[in-house]
């Protein structure tokens, strides 16, 4: 009775207080915001953070516009994928749209979608893409290994339904990759574990030690900034004796070839020369194509890559669910993270490379003959010592970390960043640097260890 009486009331109170509370947790957020770093590159972003949803709900909008506009305007994409960077890197979880105020890669189409999200728990323009035939054909299409978007493109408009269509048309004639990435799509699309990468490094160090004693080897890419999942292994190789590296990479491959672990692939000579430390480049989908020499390709990781010693691990339970999770299936599931590599950042751009080995084999035999190991992708990347620590700032990524350091780099500093150097613009010189923090400093940036560069 008592509390009947009063119930109005303290409803009333607690409602007042829910207010009061808001309220300062927005006024204190709004501080926080002014202090706001501008740049990606001065910020901390962590594979976990506090809007993991919203995150992944910007990146389907994102990859939506990097597969329909392709390379011929990234700007929608990348407006997505700045505001989602933005996201991660926050200190609070959003609960509503108020505390983004001052947020300057936040605009109102990415607000609106953020108010959907918070009110109804989804956001109906997500909703919408995630159900869209057309983009779930360009998902599928680009998610074999050498199909771009405009290959997608050109595969839909085909009348392709599926990947049997693209095999059945006895396509493609002409990329290897292509070929190869359909025969061995299951493989390819299965994550590979973080046990599995640094398993193989470590073969790869060996071999490369007893080539080149001295030799540095580093897991790169996503490995690096901590993710226990890629789709790939990046594997970046230097010495400190600059020239000593010369010669390594064939030398490599065939010791690799003669553990037999290689399947197919394409080295590539380096295309280095000094104006390409200040040309410009163009902001895309691909990223930005350095010239190192490289081999990619895909490479036989033998099962017991991914055993771990005492017990059964996640990565082994992936692979022997292989054919029932795949990264394209995680990617369809509602707001999973979209992986944001696509294979074609690899694509050397004029030609169409032909496989060094193996050309005669067919890769729909060998991938159907019964066999106990899976098909990988794997980046093998020589880099000269006086160019290794930006290549291991670049090859370490993420991609959005690096076009955004390279931006800032050129707008604040007028000094160009890639994977090559660091060159000043106006004094027309080049900054060397003997470690990563060496390079952050030049940037006038504070050192961002590498599992927080993961914007
Ligand atoms: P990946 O595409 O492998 O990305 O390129 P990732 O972050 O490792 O993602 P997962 O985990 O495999 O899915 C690795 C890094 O190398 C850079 C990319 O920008 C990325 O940061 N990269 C790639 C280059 O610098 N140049 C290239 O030609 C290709
Ligand atoms: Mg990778």
């Amino acid at each position: 009775m008592w509390l009947s009486l009063y119930e109005p009331l303290l409803l009333f109170l607690v409602s007042l207080e829910e207010k009061i509370t808001t309220k300062e947790d927005v006024s204190a957020v709004d501080q926080s915001n002014t202090s706001f770093p501008e740049w990606a590159c001065q910020r901390k972003a962590k594979l976990e953070h506090l809007n993991i949803k919203l995150t992944s709900a910007i990146e389907v909008l994102q990859e939506h516009a990097e597969l329909r506009d392709g390379n011929q305007d990234y700007s929608r994409a990348l407006a997505f994928r700045r505001a989602s960077s933005v996201l991660k890197a926050l200190q609070f979880p959003v609960q509503s749209v108020e505390q983004l105020r001052g947020l300057k890669d936040i605009g109102e189409h990415v607000k609106t979608v953020i108010a959907d999200f918070l009110d109804h728990g989804s956001s109906s323009e997500v909703e919408e893409i995630l159900k869209s035939h057309w983009f779930r054909k360009m998902k599928l299409f680009t998610s074999v290994f050498g199909v771009g978007p405009s290959t997608a493109k050109a595969w839909i408009d085909h009348g392709w339904e599926n990947l049997e269509d693209a095999q059945k048309n006895g396509c493609p004639s002409n990329d290897w990759r292509i070929a190869w990435g359909l025969a061995f799509w299951k493989d390819l699309n299965t994550p590979v574990c973080r046990t599995e990468a640094l398993t193989f490094s470590q073969i790869v160090q060996q071999e490369a030690e007893s080539i080149l004693p001295g030799v540095i080897t580093t897991l790169v890419g996503g490995f690096r900034r901590g993710k226990q999942e890629g789709h790939d292994v990046d594997i970046l190789l230097s010495h400190p004796k600059e020239g000593a590296e010369t010669d390594l990479l064939p030398k490599l491959i065939a010791a690799l070839g003669k553990r037999g672990l290689m399947l197919i692939g394409h080295k590539e000579k380096s295309s280095f020369r000094s104006d390409v430390l200040y040309q410009d480049f163009k902001i895309s989908t691909r990223g930005q194509l350095d010239h190192f020499e490289k081999w990619l390709g895909i490479c036989k990781f033998p099962k017991s890559f991914s055993k771990h010693e005492n017990s059964t691990s996640k990565c082994e339970e992936n692979q022997n669910n292989s054919h029932s999770k795949t990264n394209s299936d995680s990617n369809l599931k509602a707001y999973a993270s979209l992986d944001d590599s696509l294979s074609e950042l690899y694509e050397p751009k004029a030609k169409k490379a032909k496989p060094s080995e193996t050309t005669s084999l067919d890769p729909n035999l060998i991938s159907a003959a019964p066999r106990d190991w899976l098909a990988r992708r794997v980046d093998l990347i020589i880099a000269p010592y006086s160019q290794y620590y930006y290549a291991l700032v670049g090859w370490t990524g993420s991609k959005h970390f690096n076009r955004d350091a390279r931006l800032y780099a050129q707008k604040k500093l007028g000094l160009k960043l890639t994977s090559h150097g660091l060159y000043d613009l106006q004094k027309r010189e080049s900054l060397s640097a003997q470690s990563e923090e060496e390079v952050f400093a030049h940037l006038n940036l504070q050192y961002v260890d590498p599992s927080d560069r993961n914007c």
